[in-house]
């Protein structure tokens, strides 16, 4: 299977495709608005992996071809930039394809991180309504970016799956699940995807307002 992380060469892109890569024998497609840039991040993330003698296949391209090439697209771009970010590549977009939101939309103030949903509910809808005829699945908005960069570090972790088609969110739960230490949740349809983003800002305060706590992720139990 072919993974596409549009926006691969940012730090959720980075967390994802180096556990995919190690992890797994599918192919990551980093993308990038610029292909020389996906190639050079790409080149970045082999060489990690080289070094820790790990059997990888990442290859790097712009969003348009890494959309075209794959069978599952998680769009690792910021919030405000994904429902653009699937207008651009909707052409190479199928009906067979999954796109996979792992956005949080939030702001910060004097009191901390809130949530700050689009006008749909949650950037998952907000991109399921830009791409009408694809599955969308919500996953990965409560994982700590560092973290996952960091393959020194065993995760324990879940990530709640929400989406309206039964076969595309099981396909990414069990994508989910063949990274080591990851637990893929049902959350239910995209409707409630509001509340797994929400979490996000939570994580985030919590970190900053207590020692020692950072890259801070959920398990439930
Ligand atoms: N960071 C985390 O710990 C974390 C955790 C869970 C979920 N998330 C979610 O994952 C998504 C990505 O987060 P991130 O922290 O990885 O973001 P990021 O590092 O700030 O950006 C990711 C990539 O987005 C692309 N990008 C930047 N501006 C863009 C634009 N105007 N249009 C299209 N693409 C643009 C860039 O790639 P190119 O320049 O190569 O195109 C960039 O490398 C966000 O929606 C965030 O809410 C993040």
């Amino acid at each position: 299977m072919e993974i596409a992380l549009l926006g691969g060469t940012g730090d959720i892109g980075e967390g994802l495709a180096l556990r995919w890569a190690r992890d797994t024998d599918h192919t990551v497609v980093v993308g990038s608005r610029d292909s020389e840039k996906a190639t050079h991040r790409a080149d970045d993330y082999r060489t990690l992996l080289d070094e820790r003698g790990v059997e990888h296949d990442v290859i790097g391209v712009d969003n348009e071809t890494a959309t075209e090439r794959a069978d599952v697209v998680v769009l690792s771009v910021p919030p405000e930039y994904a429902v653009s970010t699937v207008e651009t590549v909707s052409n190479g977009l199928t009906s067979d394809d999954v796109l996979v939101s792992p956005a949080v939309s939030m702001d910060r103030d004097g009191a901390g991180f809130h949530a700050t949903p689009p006008e749909d509910g949650s950037v998952a809808q907000a991109v399921a309504g830009a791409a009408p005829d694809v599955p969308v699945v919500g996953a990965f908005q409560n994982l700590a970016a560092g973290a996952l960069s960091d393959l020194d570090t065993e995760l324990r972790t879940d990530t709640v799956v929400t989406g309206d088609d039964p076969e595309a969110t099981a396909l990414v739960r069990s994508l989910a699940e063949e990274i080591d230490g990851l637990r893929a949740l049902d959350g239910g349809p995209l409707a409630v995807t509001a509340l797994v983003e929400s979490v996000t800002p939570l994580l985030i305060n919590l970190a900053m307002n207590n020692e020692g706590m950072h890259d801070l992720g959920v398990r439930f139990q």
